[in-house]
């Protein structure tokens, strides 16, 4: 047998194995989770952050530029920022006025989302470490994924521009991420094709390949 041929039985055999793998544990199916949105521990959102804040996706998910995954950014990272960000500016605006109204000094206002971010890191809301917290990782859950037997590297796509939208939809707009592709092997197809067609067009010389072999290694 050829290498190629080799590489299809194990494929299809892998194929089998998954379906009967799922039938019999009823685990997610490959390939139809589109707008899965699961509820993550804190409540962070993109709309705010990447879309009214700007602050730009590889800020976070520097990563993607630099190997296979994207990543999701430590606490540490954003406590850059909510070192000082302690609540929201409506939250502090209606503290300020409620004690305007009561003749009061305004207090700290601590939101109980960034809360959570503080306990995470095992900080009392002064900032500083509280011994009686222990620190433990956000457990964020995973929204993307592709089976164990593709090879999907984000360097690659990012290299060659192609932007974090055209897969992951208008994540700066998005409260809660949600799966806006289903990640079939269908849809990546049809974008290496597209980008061919494209890259012929122009006389540019990259491809996509639609080898099996490189994306079932
Ligand atoms: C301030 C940090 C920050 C910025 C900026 C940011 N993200 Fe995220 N991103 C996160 C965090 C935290 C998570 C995990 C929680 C969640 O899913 O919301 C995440 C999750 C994701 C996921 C889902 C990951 C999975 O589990 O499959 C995608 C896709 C994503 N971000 C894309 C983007 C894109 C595209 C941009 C720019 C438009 C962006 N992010 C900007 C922090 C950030
Ligand atoms: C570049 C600065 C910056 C970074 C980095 C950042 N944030 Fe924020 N975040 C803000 C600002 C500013 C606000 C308040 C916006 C407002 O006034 O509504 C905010 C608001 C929030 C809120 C809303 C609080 C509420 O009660 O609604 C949450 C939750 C939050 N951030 C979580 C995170 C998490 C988790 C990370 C890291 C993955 C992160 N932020 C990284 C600037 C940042
Ligand atoms: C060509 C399509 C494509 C592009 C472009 C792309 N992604 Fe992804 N992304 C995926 C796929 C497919 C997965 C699931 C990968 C896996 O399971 O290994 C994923 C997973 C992720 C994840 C969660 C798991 C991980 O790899 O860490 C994050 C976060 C993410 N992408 C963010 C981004 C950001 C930010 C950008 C732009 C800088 C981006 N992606 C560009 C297709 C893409
Ligand atoms: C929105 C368009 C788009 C989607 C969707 C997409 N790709 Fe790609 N992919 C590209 C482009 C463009 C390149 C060429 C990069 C270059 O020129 O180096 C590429 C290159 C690759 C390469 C490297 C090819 C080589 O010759 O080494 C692999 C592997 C790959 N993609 C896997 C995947 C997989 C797996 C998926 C689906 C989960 C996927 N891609 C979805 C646009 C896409
Ligand atoms: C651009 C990337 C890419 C290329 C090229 C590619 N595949 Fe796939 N393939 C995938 C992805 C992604 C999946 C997972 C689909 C899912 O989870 O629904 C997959 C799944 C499969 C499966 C499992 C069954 C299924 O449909 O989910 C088989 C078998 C398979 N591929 C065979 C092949 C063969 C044979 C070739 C060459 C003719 C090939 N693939 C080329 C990305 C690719």
């Amino acid at each position: 047998m050829t290498r190629r041929t080799v590489i299809i039985v194990v494929l299809v055999c892998l194929a089998l194995g998954a379906v009967i793998f799922a039938q019999a544990a009823t685990v997610r199916l490959p390939g139809n989770d589109q707008g899965y949105s699961p509820v993550q521990p804190i409540a962070y959102s993109h709309r705010l952050h990447a879309g009214e804040l700007e602050v730009p996706c590889l800020y976070c998910h520097s990563g993607a530029e630099k190997s296979r995954h994207a990543g999701v950014p430590s606490a540490s990272v954003c406590m850059n920022c909510h070192r000082f960000v302690t609540a929201t500016q409506a939250q502090v605006q209606e503290e300020e006025a409620a004690a305007r109204r009561a003749g009061r000094d305004p207090r700290p206002v601590f939101s109980p989302e960034i809360r959570k971010l503080y306990d995470a890191l095992g900080l009392g809301t002064d900032g500083k470490r509280d011994p009686s917290k222990s620190q433990r990782a956000i457990r964020w859950t995973r929204v993307h994924h592709v089976p164990d037997f593709v090879s999907f590297d984000h360097r690659r796509h990012i290299a060659a521009g192609v932007e974090c939208q055209s897969c992951h939809g208008d994540v700066q707009t998005m409260e809660r991420v949600s799966q806006s592709s289903d990640l079939s092997m269908g849809w990546c197809l049809s974008c290496h094709r597209d980008s061919n067609a494209r890259a012929k067009a122009d006389r540019d010389p990259h491809r996509a390949s639609t080898d099996c072999v490189v994306c079932h290694q």
